[in-house]
Order: C-alpha cells, then structure tokens, then sequence
C-alpha cells in the first residue's frame, strides 16, 4: 500500500493506494473517520459488484451501514440525485454522528461528496474511487458538485474527504474505454508537473492486459496522485496553482460543449492537450517539439488528437467564451513550457492571456 498526504492548512489526508484495501476499509474507517453509522453510496453497477459485499463486511465488523445508489452516469449528477439521497438519509435517521462512503466513480464521488458538504450543515466522508480516473483525480481535491442545465459542475461545494481509499483491484472489472479518460489525465498530470512521469505513462501499454498487473497500476496511480496531492496542496481553494491542472481543459471543455458532450472528456482532453501544447509552441512558450510527443503519446494510448468530424474553430472559440472559467475579454491558458513544467505569466500568474487569432491558429 502506498500512503500519499494531502497536506491542508486545516485538516490534510492521506490517498492510500494499493490492492484489496476494500477489505481493510472497516478498520480504515474506524482510524480515519469514526462515526455512528455509515451511507455508503454508489451507482447501480458499483453498488452490486462492490457495495453489496463491501456492507457485509462493515456489519460483520460491527458497524452500522446502509446502501443507498442510484443510476449510473453523467445523467444522474444533478439536484434530483442530490436531493433523494438526502432525503433517504434524512429517512434513515442518519444524524450529525453519521458519515458517508463514497464507492464508485467521479460521478458517485462528486454527487455523495455534496450530500456530505450538505447534509445537517456537512458530515464527513471517505472516498472509495473505482475508475482509474476517480482515482487519480476527482476523488482528491474536495471539489464536489452536480450539473444543472446551464452548465456542468455549476452546483457545489468545497468538502475535503477524511480519506481516499483506492483499491486497484477494482479496475478489473473496468471497460478498457473506461481507463482512456483516466490516461489523459495521468498524461496530463507528466505534463505539468514529472517528465519521468509522462514518458512512464506514455509508454504503458493497458490494452494487452498489463494494467491488471497489480504492482505497475498501483505505481501509476500512486505517481499521479502524488502530482494531484502536490498541487492541491499548495491551493486549496483554487486561487492560483490549482490552474494547472486545466491543462488541456480550456479547449477540452469547449470541444465537449461544442458537440453537445458526445465527445467523452478524456478524447477531449486529449484533443486540448494536443492544441493547447501547439498554441504554446507557436506562441514561443513551449520548447520545439512539446507538442509533438504529446500528440505520439495521445495516439499510443488510442485517445484522439482532432475530432472525428470538422468542428470549426469559431464553434469551439464560442464555446470557450461561454464556459465560466473564462473571465472577462481574455482567454487564459494553463501552457507548458516543456514536458514536466508549466510556464508563467509575467505578472507571475499560472495562465497565460493569449489572443483569439492565436488560438484561432493553434485550434
Ligand atoms: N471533483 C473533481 O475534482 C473532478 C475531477 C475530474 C472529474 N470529475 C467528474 O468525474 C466524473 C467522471 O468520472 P468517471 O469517469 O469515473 O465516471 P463515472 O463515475 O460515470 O463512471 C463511469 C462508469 O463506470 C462505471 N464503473 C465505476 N467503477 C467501475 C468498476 N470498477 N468496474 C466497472 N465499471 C465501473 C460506473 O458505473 C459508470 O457507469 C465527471 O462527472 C466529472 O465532472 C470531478
Ligand atoms: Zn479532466
């Protein structure tokens, strides 16, 4: 097991990483976060491959526990999902003393991560990732949240986990499509922050079967989430820092809205790195040839680096000016200046302002 800190300013966790914790979470639980009863929420295809057995386990160790999911997807990250977990737990007489267990996906993580910002004024929790990406990214941070109709993740909270309990053996069971959004990001946490990292992660090869290999995704896992931890660290709240990991999300994002989401977020990752890392070489921020071992790693790893269909540089350019993270006339951009480190504003900022024609060029 590999045990990553968070390290906050009011109460720091850890992300502890390795094989088979699902059968050590009573006592994970008990050490990091006691409480009277636990919810432990899923979705309907992590509640019955994992959350069933994982309830027996806490009642036989003598703790109270209820299994409270819901369907599975993007769909069900909204206000209404929110709401019948509430109140079912409200239902259930879970009280101040109660704490959840998150168990499944970045959707399960987000949704239970808001119920418990929440519920009687904020309960404590745990994060049980089960996809690559839950694991190496939205289970760390304390950002949780639904969408609503206006836009993705516009509802939320911040609500640091008491823990991140990640149990590669989970993954199995995971459809390789599945592990390409958590590859992007992985690939993205080698750019901003571990070239060593990046050429690991560029030259894993998941689809012969080798992620199963316990060993190698517990390091893989273990080297992303040492990146993540590192920099939500040194900014919480997202003030500054934290705006490197958009790497590859300004025009991401605005390749996702652009096609109504049919476009899945790590092929729009992917795609976004790819553009964002040549915006950065023609704006003579990134040394020469950044952008092209992105691009062979993205094409290693199956991802795409343009879309399937012409989308126009004007619809993605629209779509960037609407997305919130956009403020005022500036587009701002996390870029590299190289594989492993991210460059900086004159003003010292981590994004750069970059004119439209520029973006135009790189897109
Ligand atoms: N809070 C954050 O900082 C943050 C960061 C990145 C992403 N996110 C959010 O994360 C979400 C995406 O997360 P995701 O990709 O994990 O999606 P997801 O939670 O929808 O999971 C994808 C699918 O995999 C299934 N699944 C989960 N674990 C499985 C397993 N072990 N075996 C088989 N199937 C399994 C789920 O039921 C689901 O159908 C998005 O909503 C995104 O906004 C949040
Ligand atoms: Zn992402």
């Amino acid at each position: 097991v590999v045990t990553i800190p968070v390290e906050l300013a009011g109460a720091g966790y850890d992300v502890l990483v390795g094989a088979g914790l699902l059968h050590d979470l009573p006592a994970i639980l008990r050490e990091r976060c006691p409480a009277a009863a636990y919810a432990v929420i899923s979705d309907d295809v992590v509640g019955p491959s994992f959350g069933t057995a994982l309830l027996a386990t806490l009642r036989t160790e003598g703790l109270r526990a209820e299994l409270l999911t819901f369907p599975h997807g993007e769909a069900s990250k909204t206000r209404e999902t929110w709401a019948a977990l509430s109140d079912r737990m409200l239902g259930q007489q879970f009280g101040r003393d109660a704490a959840i267990v998150a168990l499944g996906g970045g959707v399960v993580g987000d949704v239970a991560g808001f119920v418990a910002a929440t519920y009687l004024r904020g309960i404590p929790y745990v994060q049980v990732p089960t996809t690559l990406l839950a694991m190496i990214d939205s289970s760390i941070g304390g950002k949780t949240g639904v969408d609503v109709p206006g836009g993705k993740n516009l509802l939320g909270a911040f609500h640091q986990p008491r823990a991140v309990v990640a149990d590669v053996d989970t993954l199995r069971r995971l459809p390789a499509a599945l592990l390409a959004g958590g590859i992007a990001e992985a690939l993205k946490h080698g750019v901003i922050a571990d070239a060593a990292y990046f050429d690991v992660v560029a030259r894993w090869s998941w689809r012969d079967g080798a992620a199963t290999s316990g060993a190698e995704l517990e390091q893989l896992i273990a080297g992303s989430v040492t990146i993540k931890a590192r920099v939500v660290s040194a900014d919480e709240r997202e003030a500054g820092m934290r705006a490197i990991l958009n790497f590859g999300h300004t025009i991401g994002h605005a390749i996702e809205a652009a096609t109504a989401f049919a476009v899945p977020h790590g092929d729009a990752v992917a795609m976004g790195m790819v553009a964002e890392a040549h915006l950065a070489e023609q704006l003579g921020i990134a040394r020469r040839g950044t952008a092209a071992r992105i691009q062979s790693a993205v094409e290693s790893h199956g991802l795409p680096v343009r879309p399937a269909t012409r989308l126009p540089a004007d619809t993605v350019l629209a779509a960037m000016r609407r997305d919130k993270k956009v403020r005022g006339d500036a587009l701002r951009f996390a870029l590299p200046s190289q594989i492993g480190a991210m460059a900086r504003a004159a003003d010292g900022a981590w994004t750069i302002p970059v004119t439209e024609t520029a973006v135009r060029n790189a897109l």
